[in-house]
This record gives structure tokens, C-alpha cells and sequence, in this order.
């Protein structure tokens, strides 16, 4: 017999890990899309690949499967509004948001830690989520803005920005 697997516990495990928050946007015929992801991750320098996955249950998912380009949208530590709007199934999560969108790209909302721009590069099966695969055509960095943090289920914002003395770039690209 197969041992029962604890998804609660497997879960919480996973909430070990700490991530940011983004929320992935794109334009599909006359749809805007946005949904709040922790999922993202890089994958490739050369060429420059990014990462996330959407539910297979997500209402948004047949026109993520049609979307030729999307914009991932790093939020601040003073966002966690916006990680919930775009997390609310079935709701106009766009209502009262002015954002910025130029051809081709997802909306961009302002305040985000930053910005990717990316063309749609492959789509993979992952279990009960799709994992995209994006390249980075574009993207921007605000550097004086600090990155929202997701752990153990809660938003948390980094204590110190510092990291001791060590300065950017790394020696390795981690
Ligand atoms: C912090 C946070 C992280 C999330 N990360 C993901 C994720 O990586 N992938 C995903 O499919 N849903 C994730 N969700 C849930 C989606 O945002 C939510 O199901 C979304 O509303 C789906 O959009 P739709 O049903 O309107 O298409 C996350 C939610 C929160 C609050």
C-alpha cells in the first residue's frame, strides 16, 4: 500500500522556503489577465529564461495557454494589497488600477521592485499546475524599492537590506 501522503504537512515544509511575490500579467485578444504568483523562479542566463507555474483549476489558464507574451510584475514590500487582488478568482481585479501597457507586453504596475518583460518560450505538464517557461526580451530594476516576501503562508518584508557588507554583483550569478 502506498503511504498517505500529507499535503497540509508537505505544504507547510514549503512554506520553509521563502519567495517574493509577483503578479504575472498579459493581453489576450481583449482580455488583461493578473494573477499573483510566488512560483516564479530564473531558469537560464544564456538564453535569459524565467520561470512560473499556474494552476490547472486557475479560471485564467485556457488564455494563459493562448498568451504569446507576458510581464512579470515584482512586487514591493508595501504591495501585499495587490498580491491579494490578484489572487481573487472571478473578480475584476482590474477595477480603479491605472497601469502602464505598451504593445506586446502585459501591464505593468506601477511600484513594482521589477519588471520582465518576456516572450513566450515553452510550456511544460507539472501535476495540477502548468509550468511557463518565458524569455526576457526586457526589464527594469527599482533599485531604492524592496521586494515583498512570501514564507509560512504570510508576507513578511526583509529586517535588513543590508546582507552584511556584501555588494552586488555576486561573484556567482546566485
Ligand atoms: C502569495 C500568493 C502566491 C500564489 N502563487 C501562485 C502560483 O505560483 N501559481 C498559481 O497558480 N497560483 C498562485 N496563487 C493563487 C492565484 O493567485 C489565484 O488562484 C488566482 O486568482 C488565479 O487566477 P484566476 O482564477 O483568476 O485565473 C498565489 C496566491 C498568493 C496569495
Amino acid at each position: 500500500m502506498e503511504p498517505v501522503f500529507d499535503v497540509s504537512a508537505f505544504r507547510q515544509a514549503l512554506g520553509q522556503f521563502p519567495t517574493g511575490v509577483c503578479v504575472v500579467t498579459s493581453v489576450v485578444g481583449t482580455e488583461t489577465l493578473g494573477v499573483t504568483i510566488s512560483s516564479f523562479n530564473s531558469l537560464s542566463l544564456d538564453p535569459p529564461l524565467v520561470l512560473f507555474s499556474i494552476d490547472r483549476r486557475a479560471a485564467s489558464l485556457p488564455l494563459w495557454q493562448q498568451a504569446a507574451a507576458y510581464t512579470i510584475n515584482v512586487l514591493s514590500e508595501n504591495q501585499a494589497d495587490l498580491s491579494g487582488r490578484f489572487s481573487r478568482s472571478l473578480t475584476d481585479k482590474w477595477e480603479g488600477i491605472a497601469c502602464e501597457t505598451r504593445a506586446g507586453h502585459g501591464p505593468t504596475l506601477p511600484g513594482a521592485a521589477a519588471v520582465f518583460h518576456c516572450a513566450h518560450w515553452a510550456v511544460h505538464q507539472g501535476g495540477d499546475h502548468l509550468l511557463f517557461i518565458g524569455k526576457v526580451i526586457s526589464f527594469r530594476t527599482f533599485r531604492d524599492r524592496h521586494p515583498l516576501v512570501f514564507s509560512k503562508g504570510r508576507y513578511a518584508a526583509l529586517e535588513n537590506e543590508g546582507f552584511a557588507d556584501q555588494s552586488w554583483p555576486l561573484a556567482s550569478h546566485y
